[in-house]
């Protein structure tokens, strides 16, 4: 495949998941927005913890950002004609993604998820990721280290989307098998094994793709 043509696929992809994930964005957005402003009263996600919630509502608005700013930030044509703006968006998707974690590593700690402890900690393991990756790219992206970057910006990729991908396998599971492994309080052993499923397969493969390209495992060559 050229690069051009390269280029161009990878655009379709990213937009392809932009127009997908929209309506995870969406229901991310207004019931994180809903529930800083006090609208969400109905929510399970409400607690006595007022830090909790703000944790919880804040990660869900700072993640639909993300879900949509992380694909368009691999987008090359940007990168290429509009540096400056690839820099900007990059540095507030570095600020969204810890705002992210930070609130669900709260809500973590405060409350806890409705799945108990295996769920807590596949979660708050996801959202340590999501930090190191943030930190990692700008860092790399600081101090030059092209390489570096773009492969923790992968990472980050994988993860700022993460969320929706959890989704997306409940909406292939369900209808396929009729609820096989899924019960209401997130117990069921499908609901157990897509605690991992939603990001650590899709980190493994891209670890796989970079080896092959003799870098991948965090990386050491700069260029
Ligand atoms: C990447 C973008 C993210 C988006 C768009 C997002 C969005 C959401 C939404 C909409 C919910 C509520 C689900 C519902 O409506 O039932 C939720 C729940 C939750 N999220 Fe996120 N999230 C993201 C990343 C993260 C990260 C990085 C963490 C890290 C700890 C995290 C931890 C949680 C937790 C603990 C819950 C509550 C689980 C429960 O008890 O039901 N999320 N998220």
């Amino acid at each position: 495949m050229t690069r051009a043509l390269a280029s161009w696929a990878l655009t379709a992809l990213m937009l392809l998941i932009v127009l997908a994930a929209l309506e995870f964005v969406e229901h991310a957005g207004r019931l994180g927005w809903a529930g800083l402003n006090g609208e969400a009263a109905w929510s399970r996600f409400n607690s006595q913890i007022a830090a909790a919630n703000i944790g919880i509502y804040a990660h869900m608005l700072t993640g639909a950002v993300i879900t949509v700013l992380a694909p368009l930030q691999l987008i090359p044509v940007i990168r290429r004609r509009l540096p400056a703006l690839h820099r900007w968006s990059g540095r507030v998707l570095v600020v969204l993604a810890l705002v992210t974690g930070l609130g669900g590593l709260s809500y973590i700690a405060l409350q806890g998820t409705i799945g108990g402890a295996h769920m807590s900690v596949a979660f708050a393991i996801y959202g340590l990721l999501v930090l190191l990756c943030a930190v990692q790219t700008i860092r790399h992206a600081r101090a030059r280290h092209w390489l570096d970057h773009r492969d923790w910006a992968l990472r980050l990729f994988l993860l700022a989307i993460g969320s929706w991908l959890y989704r997306v396998h409940y909406a292939i599971w369900e209808p396929l098998t009729g609820r096989a492994g899924m019960d209401f309080s997130f117990t069921g052993w499908f609901d157990q094994v897509n605690l991992w499923a939603f990001y650590l397969p899709y980190l493994a493969l891209l670890e796989l793709a970079l080896m092959r390209q003799g870098r991948g495992l965090f990386g050491r060559a700069r260029a």
